[in-house]
């Protein structure tokens, strides 16, 4: 089974005075959008939180994509689900109980994603591999947008594919048009682009150009 190919832009790298506006200029072109939630305590940054996700899912058809890089994710699911998430993505370095925080994200009826950071040991995620509906393996250290992948983190994609050939795999971190390839090859499909989608003149351009080498690397 070749799993589809999904491109899910990062608003943390869109001008937050015109998040609208920019959003718009990928529409019609990305599958998903997602929204980097940080609390300032597990990771050292501070992004936005209920009010702006709420107000930027009403504003888009786009799937809304939620990645909470926040210390208690259990406490905090009901509000991003009212908010409009229709997959939370919680982190398995995270305080919260692993097992009960994904059984609540599926009690909200939405699809419920597992993270890990690049050093972390894959073997943290294999026990929950059959519980989710996808896994991101964060491709840079979580924080901030516009960092350089890891590689590292590549290594396990392939380990990860073959433990879970229908699972959903996501990569977030230093994505962009000239390496998504050589990821799409190790396994994963649904890519997470910030900088090198926001930051480009034509972002639409670049989105579909990522989709489409991506699934090009896969073919052959
Ligand atoms: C990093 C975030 C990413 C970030 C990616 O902590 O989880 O989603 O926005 O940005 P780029 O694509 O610029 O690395
Ligand atoms: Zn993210």
């Amino acid at each position: 089974m070749t799993l589809p190919i999904k491109i899910s832009p990062s608003v943390l790298s869109a001008d937050c005075v015109a998040f609208g506006r920019d959003i718009a200029k990928i529409e019609n072109d990305a599958q998903w959008l997602h929204y980097d939630v940080m609390d300032g305590h597990f990771v050292p940054n501070i992004s936005y939180g209920v009010p702006v996700v709420k107000a930027l899912t009403k504003a888009t058809k786009l799937f809304a994509d939620v990645h909470l890089m926040i210390t208690d994710p259990l406490f905090y699911i009901e509000p991003f689900v009212k908010a409009g998430a229709e997959l939370i993505t919680f982190h398995v370095e995270a305080d919260s109980d692993i097992q009960e925080t994904i059984d609540r994200i599926h009690s909200f009826g939405i699809k419920c994603g597992l993270a890990l950071k690049p050093k972390t040991s894959i073997e943290a995620v294999m026990p929950y591999l059959d519980k989710i509906d996808m896994l991101l393996q964060m491709t840079v250290e979580p924080g901030f947008g516009g960092q350089a992948m890891v590689e590292d983190a590549i290594g396990n994609l392939a380990i990860l594919r073959k433990a879970a050939p229908n699972l959903d795999i996501q990569v977030d971190g230093g994505i962009n048009a000239d390496n998504i390839g050589r990821i799409a090859k190790e396994g994963a499909n649904i890519f997470v682009a910030g900088s090198a989608v926001f930051g480009a003149e034509d972002p639409a351009m670049i989105v579909r150009l990522m989709k489409e080498r991506a699934e090009e690397a896969i073919k052959g």
